[in-house]
């Protein structure tokens, strides 16, 4: 994830750019960068970290962007996928006469790269977007026309992306498409004004009318208008523009009541971008590792704390069915001091979103001291986790800010499970038949994590029902396990009632004793996966007078309420369907209980004390 603004107009560019990007910042930081086009000059200002070095850059600087004459600019603001947060990697990129952002990841960069770098074209960043300048400047060359030259070379982009470009060449224009990533093109308040962003968040107060372009238009904006054309086609095209929305903090929530919800809402989109580059018909990718990462590896011991620990668990069932490599799994806390017996043919992973946690962090140390190959699963780049790992696999879930973990715990499940696969060819223990249906499920995911109206609503009405009681069982079996653990943790944290997650065949085994009317348990029954045993284990449940709540894709008579999920073809499409669920329903009883769900009571995003 990263931002994008664009701005055509008299005000003061720089400083439109400016806060723009600072509306954005919640989407990458760590890197941002501006261009401005003014009197045929096309100055470039880039930094490291937050928005506010580039300010300070900025304020040092001598560009006067306050004309009378429209300036045109362009800035963004990084999340790095390709390549180190650095002043180099950093947007906007420029070619001989061009300029570049954008928002996205291109696939076939590589090949694109060498095509270029063989017809003469040198290369200064490593990432993927600085193709897009040359290879607009390449097709600019040969036939001096910059709206064919754009087309050309957004026809050329696997992947996804919404990208501006400005040129020299057409020095009153900004070049836009959006494919994938989102992109908004506002009409500003003063005439001849044109305002671009990530999201709308940086239009409010400066526009108000807004189009949220659909994939494949793109166009080309000046002072006297924007023209919409489709990428495709090139048919022109007349998209309808609509009212802003009036508030900034409801913009950047995208119109949700809670970050939480936001972040709930967009993790079918987030995944896409985990998938994007690693996943193709027949394989599974990772660019970022060695191919002989598994050599000589005959265990895999998995760390972490929290919601990250859950996706752990979840993995440690994938990597021992899919990759045939023992995998045990530890609490960071727990693992630091135990004196645990570390032996060089075990790959260590640890698995963070922040890549701050203090006990995963000195768990890594511990690992890496010992000689351990290391792997970091991880949402922030140039985090201390990922200077540390050997190899760092990032989640590319954009910045979470409900404290609550939602679109991490769902990317990192992804990512593990794609890394399971990953591993698995590389010992050669899949066949090729069997990781093409994995392959064909991954695909799916998205399709599972959108939030289906009709579930949300019966979540809504279900909170009414749990507010009393003396706690919850959430149950599950297998990968299940780790998300009744998952929906306990949801629950524990933004709701403050008493939740525990059990491997559901344990119950009897004691906590059974708690059974009565009063004890409510939510019950994870997959059709796909041991459905006759949970069923037994549920119904041992309700013997005893348990509540149950049932979430499953079949029909379950002895429930006393029901969140009936899509029917699937594969239990770990069933796993992100239950996901949404469980996500869905400690939200909406922790807002009926009035609690600050962004923020809730004694907890911190990112534990960085022991
Ligand atoms: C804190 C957060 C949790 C998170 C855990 C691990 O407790 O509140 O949501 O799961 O830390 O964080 P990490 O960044 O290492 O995944």
């Amino acid at each position: 994830m990263c931002g994008i603004v664009g701005y055509i107009g008299k005000q003061n560019t720089k400083e439109i750019l400016i806060n723009g990007l600072k509306e954005l910042e919640y989407r990458g930081y760590d890197s941002a960068g501006i261009a401005v086009l003014q009197d045929n000059k096309l100055d470039t200002f880039k930094a490291t970290g937050k928005i506010k070095n580039l300010e300070e850059k900025l304020s040092n600087s001598t560009l006067n962007t306050q004309q009378l004459m429209p300036n045109i600019g362009i800035g963004h603001t990084r999340w790095a996928t390709h390549g180190k947060p650095t002043e180099l990697n950093a947007h906007p990129h420029l070619g001989e006469y061009s300029c570049v952002v954008h928002n996205g990841i291109i696939e076939n960069y590589k090949d694109l790269k060498e095509e270029l770098e063989n017809v003469g074209y040198k290369f200064v960043s490593q990432t993927d977007t600085e193709i897009i300048v040359h290879l607009f400047e390449f097709y600019f060359d040969k036939n001096n026309n910059a709206k064919k030259a754009f087309i050309q070379t957004i026809k050329r982009l696997e992947g996804a992306y919404s990208i501006l470009l400005i040129t020299k060449k057409e020095p009153n224009k900004i070049f836009f498409i959006k494919h994938g990533s989102p992109l908004a093109i506002a009409k500003g308040n003063n005439d001849g004004e044109v305002l671009f962003a990530s999201s709308d968040a940086p239009l409010i107060g400066l526009a108000n009318d807004v189009v949220y372009l659909d994939d494949d238009i793109c166009g080309i904006a000046d002072e006297n208008g924007i023209d919409f054309f489709n990428a495709i086609d090139s048919k022109p095209l007349t998209p309808t523009f609509e009212t802003l929305p009036n508030s900034k903090q409801s913009a950047q929530k995208n119109g949700h009541r809670f970050f939480m919800e936001k972040e709930i809402y967009e993790q079918s989109d987030v995944v896409v971008e985990s998938m994007l580059g690693r996943v193709n018909d027949e394989n599974i990718l990772f660019d970022e590792i060695d191919k002989g990462i598994t050599d000589n590896i005959n265990e895999i011991k998995i760390c972490a704390c929290g919601t990250s620990y859950h996706a752990g668990l979840t993995a440690s069932y994938l990597f021992e069915r899919l990759s045939k490599i023992r995998c045990s799994i530890e609490i960071a806390s727990e693992f630091r001091y135990k004196e645990p017996l570390l032996t060089k043919d075990t790959l260590f992973v640890a698995i963070s979103q922040s890549g701050e946690t203090a006990d995963t962090l000195e768990a890594l140390k511990m690992a890496k001291n010992a000689g351990l190959k290391t792997l970091v699963v991880c949402n922030v780049d140039n985090s201390s986790m990922t200077r540390i790992a050997d190899f760092t696999i990032l989640t590319r879930a954009g910045i979470e800010k409900g404290v609550a973990s939602t679109k991490a715990f769902s990317t990192q499940t992804v990512v593990l499970w794609m890394m399971a696969l990953y591993f698995a060819k590389q010992k050669n223990v899949i066949s090729n038949d069997v990781l093409k249906k994995e392959i064909l499920t991954l695909k799916k995911v998205p399709d599972s994590l959108k939030v289906e109206n009709k579930i949300h609503e019966k979540c809504v009405r279900l909170s009414k029902r749990y507010l009393h009681g003396h706690g919850f069982f959430f149950i599950g079996r297998d990968v299940f396990f780790p998300l009744a653990l998952e929906g306990a943790l949801k629950l524990k944290e933004i709701s403050y009632l008493h939740a525990e997650g059990y491997p559901a065949g344990e119950m009897k085994h004691g906590p059974i004793a708690l059974a009565d009317p009063e004890l409510f348990t939510i019950a994870l029954m997959p059709q796909h996966l041991h459905y006759e045993k949970i069923k037994s284990n549920v119904e041992e449940l309700s013997a005893r007078d348990s509540t149950i709540c049932a979430i499953s894709p079949l029909d379950f008579e002895l429930a006393d309420d029901f969140i009936k999920t899509k029917k699937t073809d594969h239990y770990m499409l069933e796993f992100f369907e239950m996901l949404i669920a469980l996500q869905l329903l400690s939200m909406e009883i922790s807002i009926r209980l009035g609690n600050d769900v962004d923020m809730p009571r004694n907890l911190a995003k990112s534990v960085t004390v022991e």
